[in-house]
């Protein structure tokens, strides 16, 4: 697919529906990030589900990143397409055909692989792959992992008794914590998440494995993570981008709130009543799974209601209503699914195209 734009042009020329970076509010969230770990022992590794895009992840490593992490095999290859050779796999890798890409993965960059199950282990040591496992705990999220505890120990020594594999560590991200509101729901969250991982560390080293990383924690809960001293390596995806979600979490300096830098530029193409805007950026151009998008610095207009390519916008009682052809900036509700819509980054300065980034793994879902 063509760009929606070319550098150099003016934000109100882009065609729309583009997806919109803004590149001082991106540079400044890795620089947020940064700052707010300084002096603290914990590596970065982002998540790259959220923005599918080499030339992003450099810009993460350039930021001081060790590595990145992807949810797909898929999406690994893209990344390592893309030049990235630090790649943990933060999910598990089940069925013969993705693990024996997994397999051809690690002939080329460093592969971690996440595993709670020990079927699933067999498999992935059988393939010859030499890699990093790590086992994933199920921290309360209701999603993959293995109990935390003897189980999730009695798992690392199978890694460990391999001739091949590398005991990586323990995955132990929580999800659900993310977006509970108040800082204190996150807080007690993380802080039970933490007994769980001390635990089941303190059995390992007692028979005899010593766990090499801790690695979890999003953008909702890093610093809870940092403070507890039991991880090692933190994944924040969303941070670089900040959705409408993530601003109705509850911030604070200790965990800092990160700035809109992700948006979707669309065009009023009707005005069926006076309150009433219909734009030309629906579900297909916005994910709605996580709330409607905001309307950016348009006070009194919200966007109410989503269909396939349209959007419609409502004005309260005095709100300027938008004249057709006029262009907006919506905020996405839940930015990973939204970046998938796209092909291309339309990265703007200043109001001026500055580049244009392939997401390249964009659709990568095996
Ligand atoms: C395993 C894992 N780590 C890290 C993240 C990043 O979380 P966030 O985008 O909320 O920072 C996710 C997001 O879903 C995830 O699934």
């Amino acid at each position: 697919m063509r760009p929606a734009a070319s550098i150099g042009q003016a934000l109100e020329e882009v065609d729309t529906p583009a997806l919109i970076l803004d590149l001082d509010v991106f540079e400044n969230n890795l620089s947020v990030l940064s700052e707010s770990l300084r002096g603290k022992r914990v590596r970065v590794r982002p998540h790259a589900k959220t923005h599918k895009c080499p030339e992003i992840a450099k810009r993460q490593l350039a930021a001081g990143a060790v590595g990145v992490c992807c949810q797909k095999v898929s999406e690994a290859e893209a990344l390592l397409e893309g030049g990235i050779e630090d790649i943990l796999i933060s999910n598990e890798v089940v069925g013969a055909p993705k693990i024996a890409r997994l397999a051809e993965l690690c002939r080329h960059a460093r592969i971690g692989v996440c595993v709670d199950n020990a079927e699933n282990l067999r498999q992935i040591e059988n393939s010859g792959a030499k890699l990093d496992v790590y086992v994933e705990l199920e921290l309360g999220m209701g999603r993959c992992g293995i109990a935390p505890g003897e189980p999730a120990a009695a798992l690392a020594r199978g890694i460990a008794r391999s001739s091949h594999l590398r005991f990586g560590g323990l995955q132990a991200y929580h999800g659900r914590a993310q977006h509970l509101r108040t800082m204190e729901e996150r807080r007690a969250t993380i802080a039970d998440a933490s007994r769980k991982v001390l635990l089941t560390k303190s059995i390992l080293e007692k028979s005899g494995v010593s766990c090499p990383i801790v690695t979890g924690a999003g953008s909702g809960t890093f610093m809870f993570e940092v403070e507890s001293g039991a991880w090692d390596e933190i994944q924040p995806g969303s941070y670089i981008f900040m959705d409408a979600d993530y601003a109705r979490n509850e911030w604070s300096a200790q965990l800092p709130r990160f700035q809109h830098a992700l948006f979707v530029l669309c065009t009023a193409m009707s005005r069926p009543s006076p309150e009433i805007a219909i734009v030309d950026a629906g579900l297909k151009a916005s994910s709605v799974d996580s709330g409607m998008p905001g309307v950016w610095k348009r006070p009194g207009l919200a966007y109410i209601k989503a269909s396939d390519e349209h959007g419609v916008l409502q004005a309260s009682p005095g709100a300027a209503v938008p004249a057709l052809g006029e262009k907006l900036l919506l905020v996405p509700g839940h930015c990973d699914p939204t970046v998938n819509l796209y092909d291309w980054y339309v990265c703007v300065r200043r109001g001026v195209v500055e580049a244009l980034w392939p997401i390249t793994a964009r659709g990568a879902l095996t």
